[in-house]
């Protein structure tokens, strides 16, 4: 049913009757669509089903336009991004334009989705701004990084597990902790990812986060177990762009300590919470996609 979704997407992107709008959307590039999976699996397939999920779907397509002006990203998804191919301020208008016609078409669902969904975004912004501004300084603490991912990717899963127990009549509060904790452990396993894969697989060079300023778990963990030399030595890595040896060390580190190890326990432990909680409710499908996300590449 994920079909119905993208189909409502392209029909809200064609009610704006704006050709210039239209062809820029054929050429963003669709991610997993967790959110609307998310929303489709807890709450079928009704109308006002598939247009939350929609809605979801143009409000966080807009926040990675935002995201890769902010973030000086060229590609996406292993492919350009609409920064790259057509300038920051026509991915940022666009940016605009799906998230406000987001925010008009939630208008038709429900106060309380609205609510629920809208407070979300508010939460998105706030962690970007926090993530951008904790990358400026060599954030070293655990509960500001947990706070930061929670708002900038946990709070819209979240809000999309949440948004889809009102509409479907479920108990919100198990959806919602079972959202959060994917988005949390998605995020972190995100982090791990920019250490372990090859650039090729990421799209991005390797340890691109660090160079970007952005002390992820890893990173911190990997702080605390350093000597004071190990600890002077990161210190002084931090935001450069990185030679071959640098890195080498870098990773060298993290495996010596077993860091990435601690890191993916520390996502798992998440994820089998959000999957006894489906479990609980008797949601197979949901406790499938919460094991899938463990189950990424490393
Ligand atoms: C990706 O993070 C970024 C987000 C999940 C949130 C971005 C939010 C905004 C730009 C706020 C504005 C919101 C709207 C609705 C316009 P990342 O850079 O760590 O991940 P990446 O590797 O996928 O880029
Ligand atoms: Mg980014």
């Amino acid at each position: 049913m994920l079909s119905a979704v993208e189909r409502k997407i392209e029909q809200f992107v064609s009610d704006l009757n704006d050709k210039e709008v239209s062809g820029l959307y054929t050429k963003l590039p669709h991610g997993k669509r967790l959110r609307a999976k998310l929303i489709l699996k807890i709450a079928g397939s009704s109308l006002s089903v598939v247009k939350t999920a929609a809605i979801v779907e143009m409000i966080h397509a807009a926040s990675l336009l935002h995201d890769d002006v902010i973030d000086d990203a060229y590609t996406r998804r292993n492919k350009p991004s609409i920064n790259a191919l057509y300038g920051n301020k026509t991915a940022i208008m666009l940016g605009d334009i799906l998230y406000s016609k987001g925010f008009l078409e939630l208008n038709n669902i429900s106060p309380e989705v609205a609510k629920i969904v809208s407070n979300a975004v508010v939460q998105l912004s706030l962690g970007e701004l926090k993530d951008v501004s904790l990358s400026k300084a060599f954030n070293l603490d655990k509960e500001i990084y947990l706070e930061m991912i929670y708002q900038k990717t946990a709070s819209l899963i979240e809000a999309s597990a949440g948004a889809a127990a009102v509409l479907a009549g479920k108990p919100k509060d198990a959806y919602l902790t079972y959202g959060r904790n994917l988005g949390l452990a998605f995020q972190m396993i995100d982090d791990i990812l920019d250490i372990t894969s090859d650039s090729a697989t990421l799209g991005k060079p390797a340890l691109h986060d660090f160079v970007e300023g952005k002390t992820t778990l890893p990173y911190i963990y990997l702080y605390e177990v350093l000597d004071e030399v190990g600890k002077a030595k990161l210190r002084s890595l931090h935001t450069k762009v990185l030679n071959m040896q640098e890195q080498a060390w870098i990773l060298s580190q993290m495996k010596e300590h077993k860091i990435i190890e601690k890191s993916y326990l520390e996502a798992k432990a998440l994820i089998d919470e959000a999957i006894m909680l489906m479990d609980a409710q008797g949601e197979e499908a949901l406790s499938g996609i919460a094991k899938e996300m463990i189950e990424r590449d490393f």
